[in-house]
This record gives structure tokens, sequence and C-alpha cells, in this order.
């Protein structure tokens, strides 16, 4: 898909344009400046009169979440900041899953425009190009009363994509571990184009699990991992450090590690504080 460039702003009107999807961004809220899109999407979903799908997008964040508190830093109108809304998860779905899918979707949709940069994704669902990461997935859920009076369990997939960042624009403690797009290919990236199939890649991944087609998640995200069969070494919230290799991942998404001691061991992300890879 070309998109020229004075088409490639990242506004409703333009994504509309380009987005072929079913309810993925069919409703779109882009904004200037946020806090975080994720704090935004919650807001939107608590208030119950927001549609499945809504995509929520901000040039700028100024407080932007990563996973375990920590902050996501992003230079303003270079990166790809957004959370997508679904508001009732199927039981075909739960959250590990859908953190899969967020990760999937981004490592496809980079495949689908620059093949050449080969990201993979790294336990629990961060994707890396050549060793550093260009992308994180912050998925949360939130249980809620719908004006029906029903509970219901929906969830928001937050999203951030580093894409025209020079290295100056990464602050010092992550400079050396974070890449954005552009200081792979050299030139100047349409966000648009990379949001578009990302959103397409992750609507029929989400389709696939609706359907059970969990195999499916599976494969892919195995294929496409960089985590199987490295040396690791964790360091659990309980402040115990623990060394061995990851031989697989769960279909609930924990990391299966044989410990050097020969006992094989269940992670969840929840449970770690720390991990190293080893290759
Ligand atoms: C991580 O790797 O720690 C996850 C980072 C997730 C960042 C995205 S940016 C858009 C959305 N809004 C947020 O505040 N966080 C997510």
């Amino acid at each position: 898909m070309e998109i020229a460039r004075k088409n490639s702003e990242l506004v409703t009107e333009n994504i509309k344009q380009h987005l072929q999807t079913q309810f993925i961004g069919h409703e779109c809220i882009c904004l200037k400046e946020i806090d975080s899109t994720n704090n935004y999407a919650l807001k939107l979903m608590r208030s119950n009169i927001v549609s499945n799908g809504t995509l929520v997008i901000s040039n700028h964040q100024t407080t932007g979440r990563g996973r375990r508190g920590k902050k996501w830093f992003s230079a303003k109108g270079k990166a790809l900041l957004f959370t997508v809304i679904f508001t009732e998860l199927n039981q075909n779905i739960h959250l590990p899953m859908l953190t899969f899918v967020g990760a999937l979707s981004v490592a496809e949709g980079i495949l689908q425009n620059y093949p050449q940069l080969k990201p993979v994704i790294r336990w629990p669902n961060d994707v890396l190009i050549n060793g550093k990461k260009v992308a994180g997935i912050l998925a949360e859920t939130l249980f809620h009363q719908k004006t029906s009076g029903k509970a219901n369990t929906g969830a928001i997939l937050g999203i951030g994509i580093n894409i025209n960042q020079t290295q100056r624009d990464f602050p010092p403690e992550i400079a050396d571990t974070a890449a954005s797009l552009f200081m792979f290919i050299r030139r100047r990236i349409s966000r648009l184009k990379i949001l578009v199939s990302v959103l397409e890649q992750m609507e029929k991944l989400y389709f696939a699990l609706e359907e059970g087609q969990e195999k499916k998640i599976w494969t892919k995200l195995k294929r496409i991992s960089s985590t199987l069969g490295k040396g690791v070494k964790i360091k659990t919230s309980d402040d115990k450090i623990v060394t061995g290799t990851a031989i697989d991942i769960e279909t609930d998404g924990a990391l299966l590690v044989r410990l050097d001691s020969g006992k094989q061991m269940k992670f969840y992300s929840g449970d770690i504080e720390e991990v190293q890879w080893n290759d």
C-alpha cells in the first residue's frame, strides 16, 4: 500500500480512508496530546458509551505507561501511540492471549511493509529488531457494569511503536536498548502505513481467537519468538535469582523454563522482577 505523504497525517479521515477492517478503528479518536491513550481508553470504557474496536491514538503522551509501572517515553510526533478498545471479551479470549495478538500484529505489520527488518517477539510481548526494542504492548482488562446491569469484562490493547525517532530522541537510560524503524531503514516512515497494517493484522488474529483457533496464533508466535531456546536469568518478585533455558510458551501465556537443576518451572510475567536473555 502506497500512501501519499500529504495524506499520511494521523487524522481520522486518513485512517478511515485506508483501513480495511470490519470493526477495529471504525470509531477513531485522534488526539494531539494526552497523558496516556490507555488511561483515556479506560475512562471511555467506564462511561459505557464506546463501541467495540474503538481506536484512541495520540501524537504525544505526557505520561505514557509501560509494563510493571514503568514509563513509556516517546518524542512528539515520531512514534505510534495507540490503544484499541474491546468492549466485550469472548470467553475464548484471555489477557495473555490478547497481549500476544498485540505483539504478533505489530511484528506482522512491520514485516508486511519491511520484510528485511525481520522483527521477533521477546517473551512476553516486546517486539525487537536486531536485538533492540522497537515496540511494547500494555494490555489491561476492565470489569464493568453495562447499562443493562449485566457485568462484563472488556479489555484494552495499548501499543507503542518507535517509528521515526533518531537515537538522540531516546532518553539515555534506554538509548542502548531501544530503536526505531527509521534507524534501520534510514528514511522517514509513514506512521499511517504501519498503523493500518498493524490494525488489519490485529483484526485477523482477533477473529481467529474468537473462533477458537488459538493454535494458529500459537504456531505463529513460536515461529517468531526470539526467546525459545535461550538461556535466561530470572529475578523473581520475591528476589530469588534462577537460571535456565526457555523451552516453551504455554497456552496460558507462561514461560516454561528448564532450570539448571533440571527441574521445569513456569513463570508468569507478573511473578518476574527482571529477566535477562543470553544467546
Ligand atoms: C512496555 O513495553 O512496557 C509496554 C509499553 C506500552 C506503551 C503504549 S503507548 C500507547 C499506550 N498508552 C500507554 O500509556 N501505554 C501504551
